[in-house]
């Protein structure tokens, strides 16, 4: 199969929600109708099985969290379908932006009761930075939720996109009928586990047909024609390329949980989602079928076992074919290195893999030469762009509690810092080192992986930070005033990028408005 051919058929994309709106029950039942898997379980048990192996991992199980971002290729249909699974706790934001940023496109789960929560607001925000395509899942139709035209509104107004429904529910709760596709147009009768595949959908082409009464009650019949009437008054007929351009998002309704809603989402995502897209690097915009290999890292996988300290570096494939064996270059390092053990992700299986395409992620193992963000190539030095650090908002000093160990410290807090644990902002003043991070359970994790991998004691200790904002200005010597001026409150991050150190919301605002040549950036790249 030729390049080009390999390309269109993948497609990768992530799932993400606020948590608990149902992200992992509907990644398992992708891939249950995928034909990837064949008990349901399978997804949520892989969780409990990754929490046993080590002690780390037990502390998510006790907060019944999932720290794992894993990759779940499958094949369905004609494709190569590539599913990037995300953190559902929120302490670990951070690492679903960036995993966000390997992605072709994106399906978002809401659900039916709570509608939009603040996570899928900010997740939003990230899709748009870069006009991810997001194609919506309105969950939990088993339940009394919120009206349907309720809840669209609310997605367009707080996510600030446009919303197509391309199925509509007939009932909701105890009243669950159905759904009626109204991309494909027929007509699926609600049973709570439904797992045939096809052929158990009605065909009513024309929601007016008397033939609706035969399947459903006329009073439900009736309202459906009322919805779709004013469906099809209200929006605009679905345009894909409104979608792929990240303006419109296609909306299904379901119940993962049931199986319910699940194929007519898959169906319709395979024949609209994209294949994997150009990217941008700093010199300039690669495509993906240009023969010559390129690809970022856009996350790292410490080794659970503390004995080997090897991590798995996840590489997002952007162009050419990636051969295992090969030598890469890396452009950070300005350096070669062979990759002579290289992962694919098979539904959840790991497999060694000798040829990869774009759009697939490949696992590669790494004793600490690869880092988020960095790219390989053949020998071109373009840097893969958009894997920003976001401002952290919890912020703590660190205290080496044993003086004996600071080399260990030292090199802990780097290698965690590179696999994106936290970010870590060195003052210019003292060299204190402040740690920021999005949620309070990373602290937990940096002492516990310091001590039991690196053989370091810490200590997090409160300051008084509230944030911590990238600098820039057109102009050096206003740049070199400004850093003199605020000297005590300026540090480095892992880059040696110059941070402003604002302690509160009311300074920062000051500092803004006294010092107009300088920029204040809450994303690290600008
Ligand atoms: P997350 O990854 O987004 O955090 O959510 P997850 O899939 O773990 O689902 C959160 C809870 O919502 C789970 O219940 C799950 O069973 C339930 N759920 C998912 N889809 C549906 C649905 O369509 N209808 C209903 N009623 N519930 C749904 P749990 O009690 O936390 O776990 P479990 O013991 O049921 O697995």
């Amino acid at each position: 199969m030729s390049l080009q051919q390999e390309i269109k058929k993948r497609r990768t994309f992530g799932i993400i929600a606020h948590p608990d709106a149902g992200k992992t029950t509907l990644t398992e039942k992708l891939l249950l109708f995928g034909g990837a898997i064949q008990t349901a379980g399978a997804v949520k048990s892989n969780k409990i099985d990754m929490a046993t192996r080590s002690d780390w991992m037990e502390i998510e199980k006790q907060r019944g969290i999932s720290v794992a971002t894993s990759v779940m290729g499958f094949d369905y249909r004609d494709l190569k379908i590539n599913i990037l699974d995300t953190p559902g706790h929120q302490d670990f934001a951070e690492d679903t932006y960036r995993t966000l940023t390997a992605v072709d496109s994106v399906i978002m789960v809401i659900d039916c009761v709570k509608g939009v929560e603040a996570q899928t607001e900010k997740l939003m925000e990230v899709c748009r930075m870069r006009n991810t395509p997001v194609l919506c899942f309105i969950n939990k139709l088993d339940r009394e939720g919120r009206d349907p035209f309720e809840l669209l509104d609310e997605i367009e107004e707080k996510l600030g996109i446009n919303v197509r429904p391309l199925s509509w529910p007939i009932g909701m709760g105890k009243n669950l009928r159905g759904v009626y596709n109204l991309y494909e147009k027929n007509l699926n009768l609600f049973e709570a586990n439904k797992t045939k595949r096809t052929n158990d959908v009605i065909q009513i082409k024309d929601i007016h047909d008397p033939s609706l009464e035969k399947h459903i009650a006329a009073s439900a019949a009736r309202q459906l024609r009322e919805d779709i009437d004013l469906i099809e008054g209200v929006y605009d007929p679905f345009d894909p390329t409104d979608y792929l351009e990240g303006n419109l998002a296609p909306v299904f309704f379901g119940s993962a949980v049931n199986n319910f809603g699940i194929r007519e989402l898959l169906d319709c995502f395979v024949q609209i989602a994209p294949p994997p897209r150009p990217r941008e690097t700093d010199l300039r915009e690669i495509v993906p079928n240009e023969e010559k290999f390129t690809g970022f890292i856009f996350k790292i996988h410490a080794n659970m076992d503390p004995r080997h300290r090897n991590r798995i570096a996840f590489v997002r494939i952007c162009s050419g074919t990636f051969f295992r064996g090969n030598n890469y270059y890396h452009v950070r390092h300005d350096k070669s290195f062979r990759f002579s053990n290289a992962t694919a992700f098979m539904a959840q299986q790991k497999e060694t893999v000798d040829e990869a395409y774009p759009g697939d992620i490949v696992g590669l193992y790494d004793t600490g030469n690869l880092k988020i963000g960095d790219t390989l190539t053949e020998g071109e030095k373009g840097l893969y762009k958009g894997i920003p650090s976001f401002s952290p908002e919890l912020f703590r000093e660190v205290i080496n509690l044993d003086a004996m160990k600071s080399k260990q410290m030292e090199k802990g807090l780097v290698q965690l810092m590179d696999e994106g644990v936290a970010q870590l902002f060195t003052y210019e003043m003292g060299s204190r080192k402040v740690v920021g991070t999005v949620g309070a359970l990373q602290f937990e994790v940096l002492q516990y992986r310091l001590q039991h991998e690196y053989g370091a004691k810490v200590q997090f200790a409160p300051v008084n930070i509230h944030k911590a904002c990238w600098i820039s200005s057109q102009s050096q010597e206003k740049l070199d005033a400004f850093v003199k001026d605020k000297f005590r409150h300026i540090a480095r991050d892992k880059d040696g990028k110059l941070v402003f150190m604002s302690e509160t919301r009311a300074w920062l605002q000051m500092v803004q408005d006294n010092f107009t040549d300088i920029t204040f950036h809450f994303i690290s790249e600008f």
